[in-house]
């Protein structure tokens, strides 16, 4: 039979929570599809921080690389000062992995409660290419006199034509096979060096593809269209730090950020690709059940696609979006089940072998 070797990183607060319940979806999906994964747990985060000082040695790359592919939950601490675990450790292995691009659908299903009022699943489907190597995450930067009234800080950001290249054309190569049409999201008109870089790309790459439509949004428009008219949007491309907040906003169109998936892709095939819910580790909610594993069984599913799952990342699309249909609310005490629950809920309608059709696993 087919083997995938996994590695799951659950990570902080309730990031092993809705990985946990990611992992009794893919024990259904494997049950019914015929294929098996060898799964290796990796412990990342800020326990493992504190207790070893490490935040991601080399010996842990190595042992990623070799497998198929990576299950990621949250990290992020309050115990910890922020910036260390991000830094040290997601931003770490989306750079040794060469994860060039990290994808994030933006799917309304039907049945699920969204709180933009009169959105229409039909109307809310498009996809968020988010360049996930440079931008403001690797600019470096300086402080002199922190603490005091005097205290200066500089903040960079590096923009290549390479990184950007890439983003742009899986844009476009996405588009073709979509609805045709890529938006380019920045701040041309502040950002001027680094947005005439991606608008030049963009030109580029563009007539290179007669057959998709482009053209250019604003940022802070692009949080006015979003909710009002996402139709207007099939293939967003954006830089690493829009794309993040972005995404948050797009997490909301689709019932909140317990729902929105992603998956941190290499697409030279020289390393694995991680697959990882949007939001973060949530420590207000952290270790009683309350997360909704939504967002991690549609990263699963977005996994499963990318190993040639087909089938069975369509199937748990399906099934995740039945349950989250059938929920009186998408997160806390008022969802009416527990992260556990959830993740056997969605386990139990792909055993079913409910017809897949929510979805394509894309
Ligand atoms: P967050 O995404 O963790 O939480 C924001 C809000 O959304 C919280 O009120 C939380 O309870 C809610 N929420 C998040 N996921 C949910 C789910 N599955 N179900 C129901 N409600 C959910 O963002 P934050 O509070 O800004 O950050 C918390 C920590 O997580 C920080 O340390 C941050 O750096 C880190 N973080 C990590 C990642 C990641 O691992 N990829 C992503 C974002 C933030
Ligand atoms: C995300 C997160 C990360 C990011 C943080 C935790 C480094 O917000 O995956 O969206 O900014 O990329
Ligand atoms: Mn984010």
């Amino acid at each position: 039979g087919r083997v995938h070797r996994l590695a799951v990183i659950g990570g902080d607060g309730i990031g092993p929570e809705v990985t946990e319940a990611a992992l009794t979806v893919l024990d259904a999906a494997q049950a019914r599809f015929g294929f098996t994964t060898e799964r290796t747990d990796v412990p990342l985060g800020a326990d493992n921080y504190q207790a070893t000082g490490d935040l991601l040695t080399d010996d842990t790359v190595e042992l990623l690389r070799g497998q198929d592919a990576i299950l990621f939950g949250a990290i992020g601490s309050p115990a910890v000062t922020p910036g260390i675990l991000e830094r040290g450790i997601i931003l770490a292995l989306r750079a040794a992995l060469r994860q060039a691009i990290n994808l994030r659908p933006v799917r309304l299903y039907p049945g699920v409660p969204t709180p933009i009022s009169g959105l229409t699943p039909e109307r809310c489907d498009l996809v968020i290419v988010r360049e996930n190597t440079e931008g403001s995450y690797v600019g470096g930067g300086n402080t002199v006199h922190r603490g005091t009234q005097a205290a200066v800080a500089t903040q960079g950001s590096v923009n290549t034509w390479y990184a950007v290249h890439r983003a742009v054309d899986f844009a476009f190569r996405l588009a073709q096979q979509r609805r045709g049409r890529v938006t380019l999201c920045h701040k041309t008109n502040v950002l001027v060096e680094a947005g005439a870089l991606w608008s030049d790309v963009m030109e580029e790459v563009a007539a290179r593809f007669p057959d998709v439509e482009h053209d250019y949004v604003h940022v802070d428009a692009m949080c006015m269209h979003l909710p009002v008219a996402p139709e207007r949007f099939d293939v967003v491309v954006t830089d690493n730090l829009f794309g993040d907040i972005i995404t948050d906003l797009g997490a909301v169109l689709q019932g909140g950020l317990g729902v929105a998936a992603s998956g941190n892709l290499n697409i030279e095939g020289t390393a694995p690709s991680m697959f990882e819910p949007v939001h973060g580790s949530a420590p207000d909610i952290a270790g009683r059940g309350l997360a909704n594993p939504a967002g991690a069984a549609l990263s699963l599913a977005l996994c499963l696609a990318s190993l040639g799952e087909g089938a069975a990342a369509a199937a748990v699309e399906s099934a995740t979006a039945t349950v989250l249909a059938d929920l009186p609310a998408l997160s806390g005490e008022q969802m009416g089940a527990s992260t556990a629950e959830l993740g056997e809920r969605i386990a139990s309608v792909l055993a079913q072998g409910g017809t897949p059709g929510a979805g394509d696993g894309t």
